[in-house]
């Protein structure tokens, strides 16, 4: 038998491309790769890329320039750029970095074996199509190997929200749900395999429509599962939440208490700029009816500062926001300028304002973050042990809220749900033991 060939993926990005990184590699697998955790001695290096924010998108060009040497030795080495960037730029990328092979856009994955044995010794090979065959359904089905306990699991592709920052709805195209079976059978295999934790992922994951009870019939259908213990979903948007989702958050006792809900602004009149659609009011709202369906709810967020024509007292109510809701933990980006949206075309906030800004709402978001963290020593939690840490003998697993939680105990296994007394809080984990 020949010897396997070697791929190396990098990833970058959103979980989706996580989630479609695992599928890229299987797919290859029928082709005869294994995967490699270095470029060196790959046959294939393909770089899952994110075209977010402009530092994203500019790191696959210096990415891309230290495997020249490698490209120079190996001339049989083939080097694809897969996702948002190959979406947005597509041969583009081919002419600044003439050593690409292959471009694959984000819905083109199945064909990645094709393009593969089209592409190289000058070749190049190019798939940016949104196509018309669905590509979960063309994947061949995943291997049987056994996995860790948690598993992210795509349902939900695509945007149809056209915020005024964002590149998503042009790299991802319009939003597509994968049929309810489909998603069934995959959970069922994964579960199977050794997966006890699935995260539903989808750009707009609350949007999910191939159930005819949307997202919240899915998440009661999953919960039917034996031995799948516990779900998640990321990410959704506002405007998406609707009633029976909410209260599943009170009813489906798998469905963990924890939910990523991006606002990006508290104030009107820069949501109404970022065509979000909602209000800072609305949001509040919501985040109420959702507490009252489950109290212990974490709440996770997005925020942009610098958005054009953010003013100082723009800024007051995202702060004022902030205070408001009370975040468990929020991700918080400098506006960045994407090409070919609308937003790009409207006068910029000076840089030095936009550092000040971001400083300013991260250190409350830290606070807030480590005040959640601080209340939780003394309580019990759920930990799913996910690895071993980084002390001899200690475990690393996520509680309920997504807490990065270590306990030392010769008895944890990998894969074992146990309870866990909080003990400390560090600044991004919590160390506790067995109960
Ligand atoms: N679909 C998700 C996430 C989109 S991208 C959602 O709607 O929430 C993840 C985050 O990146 C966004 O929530 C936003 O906060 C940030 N982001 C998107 N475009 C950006 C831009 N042009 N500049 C800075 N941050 C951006
Ligand atoms: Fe981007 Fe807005 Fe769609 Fe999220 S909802 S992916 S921020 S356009
Ligand atoms: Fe980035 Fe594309 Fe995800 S732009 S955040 S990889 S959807």
């Amino acid at each position: 038998m020949a010897e396997a060939k070697k791929l190396y993926i990098k990833t970058y990005g959103c979980q989706m491309n996580v989630y479609d990184s695992e599928r890229m590699a299987e797919a290859m697998g029928g082709q005869g790769y294994v995967q490699t955790d270095s470029p060196d001695d790959a046959d294939m290096i393909l770089l899952n890329t994110c075209h977010i924010r402009e530092k994203a998108a500019e790191k696959v060009y210096s990415e891309l320039g230290r495997f020249k040497g490698l490209k120079a030795a190996k001339p049989d080495l083939k080097i694809g750029v897969a996702g948002c960037v190959a979406q947005a730029e597509g041969e583009e990328i081919v002419r600044r970095q003439p050593m690409v092979d292959m471009v694959v856009g984000p819905q083109s994955y199945h064909r990645l074996p094709a393009l593969a044995e089209a592409s190289g010794g000058g070749t190049k090979a190019l798939d940016t199509d949104f196509p018309e065959e669905d590509k979960f359904a063309a994947l061949k089905s995943r291997p049987k190997t056994a996995r860790g306990p948690t598993a992210f699991l795509t349902v939900q592709e695509g945007c149809d929200k056209f915020c005024a920052f964002c590149v998503v709805p042009y790299t991802r195209g319009a939003e597509v749900s994968r049929p309810a079976a489909q998603v069934m059978t995959e959970a069922r295999d994964l579960v199977e395999r050794g997966v006890r934790e699935i995260t539903l992922l989808g750009q707009n994951v609350n949007a999910y429509h191939g159930h005819d009870g949307g997202l919240a019939g899915l998440i009661r259908d999953l919960a039917g599962i034996d031995g799948l213990d516990r779900i998640r979903f990321t990410t959704s948007h506002p405007n998406d939440m609707d009633d029976d989702l909410i209260a599943a958050h009170g009813e489906v006792e798998k469905l963990m208490p924890y939910l990523h809900l991006p606002v990006q602004a508290g104030s009107d009149r820069v949501l109404k700029a970022m065509n979000r659609k909602h209000t800072a009011e609305s949001y509040v709202r919501l985040i109420e009816r959702l507490r009252a369906a489950r109290p212990d709810l974490l709440l996770s967020g997005d925020f942009i500062v610098g958005f054009p024509g953010e003013t100082e007292e723009d800024f007051a109510a995202t702060m004022a926001l902030v205070e408001e809701v009370r975040y468990g933990q929020c991700y918080s980006f400098k506006y960045s300028a994407r090409p070919g949206t609308p937003a790009a075309e409207r006068a910029t906030v000076p840089a030095a304002e936009a550092d000040d800004r971001l400083q300013r709402l991260q250190a409350l978001l830290n606070r807030q973050q480590r005040e959640i963290q601080d209340a939780m020593v003394g309580q019990e939690v759920k930990v799913l042990f996910e690895r071993a840490g980084r002390m001899p003998g200690q475990m690393t697993g996520k509680s309920e809220y997504l807490h990065a939680v270590h306990v030392t105990d010769p008895e944890i296994a990998k894969g074992d749900l146990r309870r866990v007394r909080i003990v400390e809080s560090a600044p991004n984990s919590l160390a506790g033991e067995l109960v």
